[in-house]
């Protein structure tokens, strides 16, 4: 594919996974780590007329003003902006606007693409993979959005949860030796996998499938969430304040467990594995099975040998620098560095990762209460 062909792959990709919303879907902001799909769309837009044609086109005129303000997501560097709460407070873009707003800048974008030399091709990458980033943002709002409606709409026929399928249960032994971690350097990666180092691991067995709906069930019906024993101080914390009984999505009606899924409410399929999960619930279920979570680096070790990219599985492991990483300066070095703080890892893939994005050395990051992405559980012994 030539550059251009990347390119709009890319954009035109985001916009088929929001086709089957309808507007007012497009605007609301129901929790602070929702996104309105419109702010999506409009962020990564943002992204390259702020990274790329500000910097490298000529002459290149802004689409609106005032659009850095409200598309700026995180970056101190790049100016004030809408505070994330109010995302959805936003009537205006509309969403036609902002649809005029991709269309003006795939423009400018691909008129410099014609073009280009290598460090305008590096950051239009960059770009690319961020928003192949927010693609993954916008399935997870999207679900939000609507398994949080009263009415449970569906999205849709053309959805990804079709994908969803376990493994056949097995465990596979690793072991102990000093073993390299960290992004080699080519190709794409971001910043934060980089610093290739080596990392003493013990010797240890892993699970070839991940956790089952059908286990947590078991997990949920022995009392795991009134079991205090099972739980972090702050998990436990996290359990009583907000009312925790099951995995986001799941009611239980009549004694049966369903849950929403992208076809809307539906009985739970015990066969496949378990989802929406926080790091406090992979935790206490590891606990309860007399198990632990893998590091990142065990993880990372067997990942040749383990079928992965159904769901993001929780590390046990802090999301921390490798030795001798630095921020890019500027803005750019405000995209992973400053997160390393408070945070776990996440290794391995999603339904919801786009096509080609993935890599053993990924590292995803969330807070430890967060379960809106398709986070799951793989076990060690
Ligand atoms: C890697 C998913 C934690 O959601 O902030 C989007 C991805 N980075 N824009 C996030 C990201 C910049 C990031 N996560
Ligand atoms: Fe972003």
């Amino acid at each position: 594919m030539s550059p251009n062909e990347k390119f709009m792959a890319v954009r035109s990709t985001t916009e088929r996974i929001c086709s089957a919303l309808e507007k007012e879907d497009y605007v609301v902001q129901p929790v602070v780590d929702v996104s309105p799909p419109k702010w999506h769309l409009g962020h990564t837009t943002w992204f390259f007329e702020t990274f790329v044609l500000s910097v490298h086109a000529k002459d290149y005129q802004h689409f609106h003003s005032g659009y850095d303000y409200v598309f700026n997501s995180y970056y101190e560097n790049a100016g004030a902006r809408v505070i994330r709460t109010d995302r959805g407070n936003l009537s205006r873009p509309t969403v036609d606007d902002i649809f005029l707003y991709r269309r003006y800048v795939d423009q400018a974008m691909l008129k410099l693409l014609e073009n280009a030399g290598s460090d305008v091709l590096d950051l239009v990458q960059l770009g690319l993979n961020h928003e192949q980033q927010h693609q993954e943002l916008l399935w997870y709002d999207i679900k939000y959005i609507l398994g949080h409606n009263p009415l449970f709409p569906a999205y849709g026929e053309n959805h990804i949860e079709k994908n969803l399928k376990g493994e056949n249960p097995g465990w596979v032994r690793s072991e102990a030796g000093v073993y390299e971690i960290g992004n080699t350097g080519e190709g794409f990666y971001f910043d934060n996998e980089l610093g290739r180092h080596k990392v003493y691991v013990r010797e240890f067995e892993i699970s070839t499938a991940l956790v089952t709906n059908k286990e947590y069930v078991e997990f949920i019906a022995s009392g795991g969430y009134r079991d205090f024993n099972l739980w972090h101080a702050e998990g436990w914390d996290w359990v009583k304040l907000q009312g925790i009984k099951a995995p986001l999505y799941w009611y239980e009606v009549d004694g049966e467990w369903q849950r929403y899924g992208y076809s809307g409410l539906e009985k739970l399929d015990l066969d496949q594995p378990v989802s929406h999960i926080s790091y406090f619930e992979a935790y206490a279920f590891a606990a309860w099975k007399g198990m632990r979570l893998p590091t990142e680096f065990e993880w990372e070790v067997v990942s040749s040998r383990v079928n992965w990219g159904m769901l993001w599985e929780w590390t046990s492991s802090a999301y921390l620098p490798y030795p001798g990483f630095s921020k890019a300066p500027g803005a750019l070095g405000e995209y992973n560095g400053k997160f390393m703080v408070n945070q776990q890892v996440l290794r391995g893939a999603s339904i919801a990762t786009a096509d080609g994005h993935s890599r053993n050395t990924y590292r995803n990051f969330f807070h430890a209460d967060l379960r809106w992405m398709f986070s799951g559980i793989r076990l060690v012994r």
